[in-house]
């Protein structure tokens, strides 16, 4: 019996492959490398292959004996999926269909899926509760909706329990500095103010210095993807013990302003690159803060490397240690 670990070849879910594997679980993962990393996969057995490919995915099933599955797998750029729009529906929607039906085919009942902030849209109150409206503002955070949703009737019709994980700002690094992030092309703002540091960016850009916030950069919630990772592994425990389905935040209850972040980055590093000002991006709320309450109390969450220094400590080890990102780029 294994878990089967779609997209584990990416940023987030290589970190959870490894807590997975720390925790004595037989995982193997599903990735078509268009975003993610051998490297980043280790010694795990990587099926390289599409969610997409429906026969793929049936000889994947019909080959080896699956307890759940982390969906990890998906197309995630905000700006991107606003130009194309049937390419997010297609990998995303369409991919979890594929991964569902299999499921059902194959008697697998249990799914731990990443879902995002970006299915409230543009919240009026912080922090955001999971029984907040959801209004994505965007064809991303509309995928993800509408993926949770496909996973409530896929319970109802078939039994296949699931839980979603809602994660603010994914950040930070791998404790032990072997995995970190590497997305091509990078939109997150800590790696890009660390690429800065190392003086790979001329600047960082703070998009809007006229928001109803203290310094008027926007405000965010900074999670570390170490305590993602223990999240992902509480909620797989709840499944394959029988516990029911469920929607949880996961967020450090703390916004960070961009331009805290930025001075964080400079005191952490001793660096003091260029800051330049932008524009207000469209769609960016002000402030974005997870309540993250439910998943502290019903899975036993306890967020402990979620501060903004030990999110950018580990962060710069695993930049300077791989100024260039992983070396394996497929
Ligand atoms: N990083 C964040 O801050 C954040 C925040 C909220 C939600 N999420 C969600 O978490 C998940 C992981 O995010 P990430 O930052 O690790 O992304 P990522 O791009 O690093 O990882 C996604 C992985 O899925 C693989 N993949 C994509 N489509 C596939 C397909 N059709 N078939 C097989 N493999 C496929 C990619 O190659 C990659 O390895 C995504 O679903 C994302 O939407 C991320």
């Amino acid at each position: 019996m294994a878990i089967l670990v779609c997209g584990g070849a990416g940023y987030v879910g290589s970190h959870c492959l490894k807590e997975l594997e720390r925790n004595g679980v037989e995982c193997i993962v599903l990735d078509n490398l268009s975003r993610g990393h051998r490297e980043a996969v280790g010694t795990t057995p990587l099926l390289l292959g599409d969610l997409g490919d429906e026969a793929f995915l049936e000889e994947v099933f019909s080959s080896h004996t699956f307890e759940g599955v982390m969906h990890f797998a998906a197309s995630s750029l905000v700006g991107e999926s606003v130009q194309k729009p049937l390419d997010y529906y297609e990998n995303n929607l369409g991919c979890t269909m594929n991964l569902l039906k299999a499921m059902h085919r194959h008697g697998v009942s249990s799914i731990v899926f990443s879902s995002s902030a970006a299915v409230y849209g543009e919240p009026e109150i912080a922090p955001i509760p999971e029984d907040s409206p959801c209004s994505p503002t965007n064809p991303y955070g509309e995928t993800k909706l509408a993926m949770e949703r496909l996973m409530h009737w896929c319970e109802k019709a078939y039994g296949i329990r699931y839980i979603s994980l809602r994660y603010f700002n994914a950040a930070g690094a791998d404790l032990q500095g072997f995995l970190g992030e590497d997305h091509n092309p990078e939109t997150h703002l800590i790696p890009l103010v660390l690429q800065a540091a190392l003086g790979l960016r001329e600047a960082v850009t703070v998009f809007g210095q006229d928001y109803p916030t203290p310094d008027g950069s926007c405000i965010r919630d900074y999670i570390h993807v170490q305590d993602l990772a223990q999240a992902h592994w509480l909620a797989l425990k709840r499944l394959l013990e029988g516990g029911e389905s469920g929607i949880f935040n996961l967020g450090s209850q703390h916004g960070m302003s961009v331009l805290e972040i930025v001075e964080t980055a400079k005191q952490v590093t001793g660096v003091d690159f260029p800051v330049k000002a932008g524009p207000r991006r469209p769609g960016d709320p002000a402030v974005l803060i997870a309540s993250s309450e439910k998943a502290k109390k019903e899975l036993g969450w306890n967020p402990c490397y979620s501060d903004p220094q030990t999110i950018l400590a580990t962060a710069w080890r695993w930049h300077q240690a791989h100024p260039q990102g992983y070396q394996t780029k497929k």
